[in-house]
């Protein structure tokens, strides 16, 4: 098992980052939050004033993304876009684009790079089914969509901001219901994805789950 690759797919606010970050903490691999990609590039177009339908422009500029993870932040051009890339506008957009083909094209060397030694744990739509098909652990990390969003409603409000229940709830059914429906790369659980919803259970839980799925390949 040179480089291995556990991806970890699903949809919007299951709780995937937190869990994938914290599988690649305790096994030492790199970590690829490949949304965090998707929101970059949408965020690069508004700031460059190039419309989210312009498939072509925001391709050319998805390709030559001037974006940089480091120091647990992520920078877009040299600024701290951290917490930018996370508004709620920049998701809807980040799911716009992500359902145009070339869009998606742009970013999938990028995304490969990441499998490196010692290995790599991938978060996102696709990484089981398009970015590293011969991953050695597949996991469909999900929760319901009540559970998911009661947790992204007391993210917002753990952050000082307002945040409506069933308007959350909204969003992240039309979020799921575009990331499922689109042509290209489509949410969904592949055959051979593991599934681990998360609904009743704690971080740690759902982590020693994929921890022990991983060690008894
Ligand atoms: O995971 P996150 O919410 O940050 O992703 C933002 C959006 O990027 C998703 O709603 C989805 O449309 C898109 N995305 C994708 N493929 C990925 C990761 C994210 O289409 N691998």
């Amino acid at each position: 098992m040179l480089r291995p690759v556990i991806t970890i797919d699903g949809p919007s606010a299951s709780g995937k980052g937190t869990v994938a970050a914290l599988v690649a903490r305790e096994l030492g691999f790199h970590y690829l939050d490949s949304g965090a990609l998707y929101r970059l590039a949408a965020l690069y177009a508004l700031r460059e004033g190039v419309s989210w339908e312009d498939e072509n422009q925001v391709a050319r500029l998805a390709a030559q993304l001037p974006a940089a993870f480091h120091d647990d932040k992520v920078w877009l051009d040299g600024h701290d876009v951290s917490a930018a890339i996370r508004a709620e506008d920049i998701g809807m957009g980040a799911s716009r684009i992500a359902a145009l083909p070339s869009v998606r094209a742009a970013l999938l060397e990028r995304q490969r790079a990441y499998q490196q030694t010692p290995g790599l744990v991938a978060d996102g739509r696709d990484m089981g089914s398009v970015v590293f098909p011969r991953a050695e652990l597949k996991v469909f990390l999900t929760a319901s969509a009540e559970e998911r969003a009661a947790r992204r409603y007391k993210q917002l409000i753990a952050k000082g901001e307002s945040a409506n229940l069933l308007q959350i709830q909204q969003d992240i059914c039309d979020r799921d219901a575009r990331d499922a429906a689109r042509s290209v790369a489509p949410l969904r659980q592949e055959p051979d994805a593991r599934l681990l919803d998360t609904s009743a259970l704690t971080i740690d839980q759902a982590v020693n789950q994929v921890l022990q799925w991983f060690r008894e390949r």
